[in-house]
């Protein structure tokens, strides 16, 4: 499997500290950004879910201070379905009902031990397709086509 991993300034950390772990695992590509210093979110997110969205990456996890920034951005690239989860309970119903592609993390607000975690279920748990898949269908069609 391929992660496509970034984050902003505020999340350089903790996509660092993921970054060992995961490596281990997977092939992670990493968006940057590469240093603590200031780096606006938009660009780095909506390149990193465009690899996704491109099918260039399997999964991808992206972290800004809040995470809220990253989940406006992912969400705007068609295709992506990013979930901001804050527990693992939030990143197993994430895969389960809405078979989130991108994972997003609140790197000021989360330790990197959970984060692992939340990182840990949410690679492990699959997708429950039947009526979720229906309503995964729903937003398709208005990307597709417009309409709901
Ligand atoms: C950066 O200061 C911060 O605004 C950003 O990481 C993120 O939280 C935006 O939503």
């Amino acid at each position: 499997m391929k992660i496509a991993l970034a984050s902003d300034h505020a999340g350089y950390s903790l996509k660092e500290y993921l970054k060992s772990y995961l490596e281990k695992k997977f092939k992670v590509i990493d968006f940057g950004t590469s240093a603590n210093t200031k780096a606006d979110y938009p660009v780095i997110t909506i390149t990193a879910a465009q690899s996704v969205a491109a099918q260039e990456c399997d999964m991808g996890i992206i972290i800004c201070g809040t995470g809220i920034g990253s989940s406006i951005a992912a969400n705007k690239v068609k295709g992506i379905r990013a979930a901001l989860c804050h527990s693992t309970d939030f990143a197993v119903l994430s895969k389960k009902h809405n078979n989130a592609n991108v994972l997003v993390l609140p790197g000021r607000f989360i330790a990197g031990c959970y984060a692992q975690e939340i990182v840990q279920v949410w690679l492990e748990t699959q997708f429950e397709g039947g009526r979720h898949e229906n309503r995964i269908n729903q937003i398709k069609e208005y990307e597709n086509r417009g309409l709901i």
